[in-house]
């Protein structure tokens, strides 16, 4: 037996703004966001709509293509920066009643962008270790409510959308959750936050939360290169692959040129990493599943196809997978 990623899917907002239109009330330009990060556009979900709307969407329509119900989960795992309620109640519990899956294990992860990996992980040690049959592992996030729209070194990165992950502990000969590695600096805390918390002055806590993203991209920028390259090295030790045994490496996708420098490091060519971030910017837990959903739709996952998915962001966090398609 072992967890295999039965089906994949995504809920992408239609509302799509592109450089052109946040240049119109932004002082930026579409060469400079280009050419700093390869985003083109983003997505972002209309008004009244909330990250498990969003979630419970993707879930849906992963379900359907898995051909199982809502009945059938042993466990709802959702990963976000950005839930419905900061705190409590959990977003997988709000997803739970939405999608129907009554009476199953329902909690989030907040990970930052390595959220979804970390989730995957969690999801299919409880698969076996409890010997559950199915889960569903959701990234999801509604970066749009907690960016400052006046700053333009974090407004013009980040998008709104949702992937959700079928994954069942069945016996399909090689296939599944090979190996996975997840680790954390916590030094990097403060290099990637959201303010608003911890308030440990009286000041502080007379004054109003407006949550919002506050980054210093240089040392992220630094870091993301770092845990990239890092991770690619240990899991291919871990798991003993050569890099040419990889079909694909699907990154967190939060900037072009984190990506290309990494490739560099290890003369990588860069078509063996899967990007989408011209469209769809960096969605945070949620971009590693919309990326795996759009090339399951593009017909570029084949089965026995070895993948690696990494990821990186705040905590600071990292993490990797290595799955047998
Ligand atoms: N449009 C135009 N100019 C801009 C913009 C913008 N949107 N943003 C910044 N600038 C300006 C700055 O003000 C600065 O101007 P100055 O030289 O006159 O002071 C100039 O551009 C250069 O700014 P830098 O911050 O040095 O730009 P840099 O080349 O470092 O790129 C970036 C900034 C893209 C944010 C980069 O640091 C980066 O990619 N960091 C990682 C960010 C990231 O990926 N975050 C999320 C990852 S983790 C996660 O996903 C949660």
């Amino acid at each position: 037996m072992s967890v295999v990623l039965r089906s994949i899917a995504s809920y992408i907002p239609q509302n799509r703004v592109d450089n052109q239109a946040l240049a119109a009330t932004l002082d930026t330009s579409d060469e400079w966001i280009r050419s700093h990060t390869g985003i083109g556009a983003r997505h972002i979900a209309d008004d009244g709509v909330l990250t498990s709307d969003m979630a419970a969407e993707a879930a849906r329509a992963a379900l359907a293509k898995a051909k199982i119900t809502p009945h059938d989960l042993d466990l709802i795992v959702v990963a976000t920066a950005t839930p419905d309620y900061f705190g409590f109640p959990a977003t997988a519990c709000v997803v739970q009643e939405k999608i129907g899956a009554f009476g199953c294990t329902a909690f989030d992860v907040v990970a930052g962008c390595s959220g979804f990996l970390y989730a995957l992980d969690i999801a299919s040690s409880m698969l076996e270790a409890r010997h559950g049959r199915h889960a569903i592992v959701i990234g999801a996030e509604q970066l749009s409510r907690v960016t400052d729209w006046q700053d333009r070194s974090t407004a013009v990165l980040f998008g709104d959308g949702a992937g959700a992950a079928v994954i069942s502990r069945i016996d399909e000969g090689g296939r599944g959750c090979l190996a996975f590695m997840l680790g954390a600096d916590g030094g990097g805390a403060r290099d990637l936050y959201l303010e608003q918390a911890p308030r440990t002055s009286a000041y502080e806590r007379a004054t109003p939360i407006v949550p919002k993203i506050v980054m210093d991209g240089k040392k992220v920028y630094d870091f993301a290169v770092k845990s990239i390259t890092v991770l690619i090295e240990r899991i291919m030790h871990a798991t003993a692959y050569r890099l040419e045994d990889f079909s694909w490496i699907i990154p967190h996708q939060a900037n072009a040129r984190i990506i290309q420098a990494a490739g560099k490091r290890f003369g990588i060519p860069p078509e063996k990493f899967y990007l989408n971030i011209d469209e769809y910017a960096n969605t945070s837990s949620a971009s590693i599943p919309l990326a795996l959903a759009e090339m399951d739709a593009k017909g570029l996952l084949k089965p026995g196809d070895l993948i690696m998915l990494l990821g990186f962001g705040a905590g600071l966090t990292y993490g990797a997978a290595v799955i047998r398609w």
